[in-house]
């Protein structure tokens, strides 16, 4: 069945992932945040879908662009980086904005979690529909397509 519209999805970005590229590599990999957020738009206009990035070291920004999601987007893709373990702030917001959410994650968290057990823990994830760790870039990709694909059946059901 055709879409009603166009889905619109909003891609964040948490601390330091601005940095990628040059960041720890052998953990995060050498490609950039600008060549993740090209290939997300891409794949998203290839799906028919609008797709939207934004990234900040802060908190607060992200929480503000979370809340200005309702109304504008209908799914939102998060790599929250290391707020995914502190922040109630953005577990808060995604909540209360009751947007079907993915949570990503360059890195596989629980792997790491060996050596620094913080990671294994997301306050975000018990608020997301899903999450999606350890596949570099194409955490996010696979994110993207999960996103489309909860939209899909919403729009289904
Ligand atoms: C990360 C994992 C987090 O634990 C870490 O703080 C990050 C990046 C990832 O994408 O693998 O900054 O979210």
């Amino acid at each position: 069945m055709a879409r009603a519209r166009k889905p619109r999805i909003l891609i964040l970005h948490g601390p330091n992932l601005n940095l990628l590229g040059e960041r720890e590599p052998a953990i995060y990999g050498r490609t950039t945040l600008a060549e993740i957020d090209r290939e997300l738009r891409a794949r998203g206009a290839r799906a028919g879908a609008e797709v939207k990035c934004f990234q900040s070291n802060l908190e607060g920004e992200l929480v503000t662009r979370i809340q200005k999601a309702r109304g504008q987007f209908d799914a939102i893709v998060i790599n929250p980086a290391a707020y995914t373990h502190t922040s109630l702030a953005i577990r808060d917001a995604l909540s209360a904005v009751e947007l079907p959410a993915v949570e990503v994650h360059l890195s596989n968290v629980h792997q790491r979690a060996a050596e620094n057990p913080v990671r294994a823990h997301s306050l975000i994830a018990p608020v997301c529909a899903g999450s999606i760790c350890g596949f570099g870039p194409q955490s996010y990709y696979l994110g993207l397509e999960a996103a489309l694909r909860l939209l899909d059946k919403e729009e289904s059901a």
